[in-house]
């Protein structure tokens, strides 16, 4: 299968930010042992990283349109909680998004617990660092 990971704002920081949160591995080192997974079970991987909202607006549409990729692990930062225009993007393509946090969200400050993106995901998954990525990818399969 091929794969799109997707993150969003301020997740360019991961590893330098709230290392207690988000612990200290740096997104770039993450990607690496996502890529990794994918490799060896025989899948490929594409990465993708914005703070700008439009910009993975236009990633999502891209990825419909071009075609290619079986499966979207969506990292969306912050927007998660109030982007609607993520969401109508999620809705528009044909292709499975996963939404994945690597923090409990629902075990954090309460604005925190409502996603307005999960209702038009195929799944959700949270709370297991970077390997919420992987878990998301297993679940596509
Ligand atoms: C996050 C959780 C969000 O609430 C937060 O705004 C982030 C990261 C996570 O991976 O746990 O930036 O999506």
């Amino acid at each position: 299968m091929k794969f799109l990971v997707l993150n969003g704002v301020n997740l360019n920081l991961t590893g330098l930010r709230e290392k207690g949160v988000y612990g200290t591995e740096t997104l770039e080192e993450i990607n690496g042992k996502i890529a990794a997974f994918a490799k060896e079970n025989g899948d490929s991987v594409d990465f993708y990283q914005s703070n700008v909202e439009g910009e993975l607006v236009n990633k999502l549409h891209e990825a419909f349109l071009k075609g290619g990729y079986d499966g979207i692990v969506f990292n969306a930062g912050a927007h998660t909680h109030y982007s609607y225009a993520l969401r109508d993007a999620i809705a528009a393509i044909n292709i499975p998004v996963v939404e994945v946090h690597m923090s409990n969200v629902h075990a954090r400050e309460e604005f925190r617990h409502h996603s307005v993106l999960s209702e038009v995901c195929k799944g959700v998954v949270c709370g297991f660092g970077w390997k919420s990525y992987v878990m998301a990818m297993v679940g596509l399969k």
